[in-house]
């Protein structure tokens, strides 16, 4: 830790990793629904259990990218936070709001739009809360005087996340219009502008996991950024194909979408060169585990399982199904989980006074190995799933319920990995709490000397 505010980063990464573990938890409530018999029948239907367990993975999602933006903006632009205080405010801020919101859809108030079910007063909640942390950030850079292409792609992304939210904000009657605008938000936010995000924190771990030149860097960024929204604007469209749209979306969403993998294969042929060139020697091994591990899993779970329902002609099949839910879990894991697990990994020793090579803990690998596995398994086991049910329902006609019927191995399966899974997640909570919170100030110079190597102190000159 070079600047003292950056400790604030600590309690986001905090909060992030409860509400991960929390929507893990309903995530098996929600597999409860498909396995039955299910004690929570009467108290919480299936459509509160999964807002509830999607809603909670954006929210840590989010806070975890804001931690992150914490983390980062006072090293690139070498300053002090403008008001630490207003970071803490403004986090308090946003998980009043979480908190209210999934009470809410306990007892039923829901927006009822999926992944935007939010009630309206919420939403407007959660738009002045980033207005907070892009002021907040803004500030900073604005004193520093100084900005660097890796924090721009990452506030850029953050911005224009704010920014896609309002379309979410307004509704229509009409189920078309609901449909169109919706996913101005859910597909440009996946697909586009948390892309940015993605890319501004991978950039800036690969700096400083590799030591590599800055300047080569950031060139690739900027190719990452090109092809995300070369593909991903118009690849909006394999969302149109069944909503009412005229019939030429069936070709534009088809063919830009298809082309969407190139940024996440990009992504992670970057940072195998990189780090190729560079070799494995970081003393914070169990960061470049995640890093290296976010870029393979997304190029996997977002380009080649998106791909494979991205067409027309396989989407008019597979649209609904547990294709859609495989797809959705290793995209949304690789993508924007890992990539917060990485950050976490890599500055949790600086921000509680520890030797990199410390947080190597056998522990901390097995939590890598546990998620990793846990979420190839349940990719599996959705597969094996989505494709017997869009056999037998969307091709042989069979009806919905006894279709489910002859799935639930595959449910059970779905159960065992999970499982698997949730054991990771509870060894990198614990991992991360064991070590107690931040230090109130940075470590002395002469500690974070000897950390140089590949480190922070080094940094300061990048
Ligand atoms: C490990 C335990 C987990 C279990 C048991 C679980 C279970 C579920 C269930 C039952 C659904 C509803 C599927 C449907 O609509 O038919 C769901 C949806 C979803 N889950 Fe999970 N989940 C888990 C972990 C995760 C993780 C780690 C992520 C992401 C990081 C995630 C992201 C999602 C998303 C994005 C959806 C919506 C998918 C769609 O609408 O097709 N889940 N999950
Ligand atoms: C990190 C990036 C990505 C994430 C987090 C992600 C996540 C998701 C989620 C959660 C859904 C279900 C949404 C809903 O039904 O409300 C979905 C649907 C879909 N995704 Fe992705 N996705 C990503 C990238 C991609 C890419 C690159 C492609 C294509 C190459 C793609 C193709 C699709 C398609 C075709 C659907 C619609 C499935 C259906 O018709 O049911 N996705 N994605
Ligand atoms: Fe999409």
């Amino acid at each position: 830790m070079t600047y003292r505010s950056q400790r604030v980063a600590w309690w986001y990464f905090l909060a992030a990793l409860l509400l991960f573990a929390l929507q893990v938890g309903f995530g098996f409530v929600a597999l409860a629904k498909y396995l039955g018999p299910d004690p929570l029948r009467d108290v919480l239907n299936f459509a509160t259990t999964k807002a509830i367990h999607t809603n909670l993975l954006l929210v840590w999602t989010l806070t975890g990218f804001m931690g992150a933006t914490y983390w980062i903006v006072p090293e690139e632009s070498r300053r002090e936070i403008h008001s630490e205080r207003l970071a803490v405010a403004q986090l308090l801020a946003w998980l009043a709001i979480g908190v209210i919101t999934i009470v809410g859809y306990l007892f039923g108030w829901t927006a009822g739009r999926k992944l935007l079910e939010m009630p309206f007063p919420l939403k407007l909640g959660v738009v002045v809360v980033m207005l907070l942390f892009l002021y907040n950030v803004g500030m900073t850079i604005w004193r520093a005087r100084r900005v660097t292409t890796t924090e721009g792609v990452l506030i850029g992304g953050l911005a224009a996340a704010a920014l896609l939210f309002l379309p979410g904000l307004v509704d229509f009657d009409n189920y078309t219009l609901d449909r169109f605008y919706r996913w101005w938000v859910v597909h440009l936010w996946v697909e586009g502008v948390w892309e940015l995000i993605l890319g501004g924190i991978l950039a800036y771990l690969l700096i400083r996991l590799s030591g590599a030149d800055r300047e080569v860097l950031e060139k690739w960024l900027y190719v990452i950024v090109g092809l995300t929204f070369l593909s991903g604007i118009l690849g909006t469209g394999h969302h149109y194909y069944w909503i009412g749209v005229p019939p030429y979306w069936l070709w534009v969403g088809g063919v830009f979408s298809a082309l969407e993998p190139l940024a996440f294969l990009a992504m992670a042929m970057y940072a195998y060169m990189i780090i190729r060139r560079s070799g494995l020697a970081h003393p914070n091994g169990l960061a470049l585990h995640w890093t290296i591990g976010a870029t393979v899993f997304s190029a996997l779970g977002a380009g080649i399982l998106g791909l494979a329902h991205t067409w027309p002609q396989v989407n008019q099949w597979t649209h609904g199904t547990h294709v859609t839910t495989m797809h959705g879990h290793m995209a949304f894991f690789g993508a924007y989980a890992m990539i917060n697990l990485a950050i976490i990994t890599f500055a949790v020793p600086a921000l509680t006074g520890r030797r990199e090579e410390e947080t190597q803990s056998a522990l901390g690998l097995a939590s890598f190995w546990l998620m990793v596995g846990g979420m190839f398994g349940m990719t599996m086991a959705l597969a094996a799933a989505g494709i017997t049910q869009t056999y037998l329902e969307r091709i042989m006609g069979v009806g919905y319920l006894e279709t489910q019927q002859k799935i639930q191995v595959h449910y059970l399966m779905w159960l065992a990995t999970g499982s698997v899974f949730a054991c990771g997640v509870a060894a990198y909570v614990w991992d991360f709490v064991r070590h107690g919170p931040p230090l109130a100030v940075p470590a002395t110079s002469a500690a974070e000397t000897q950390r140089a190597p590949g480190g922070l102190a080094s940094e300061s000159t990048a």
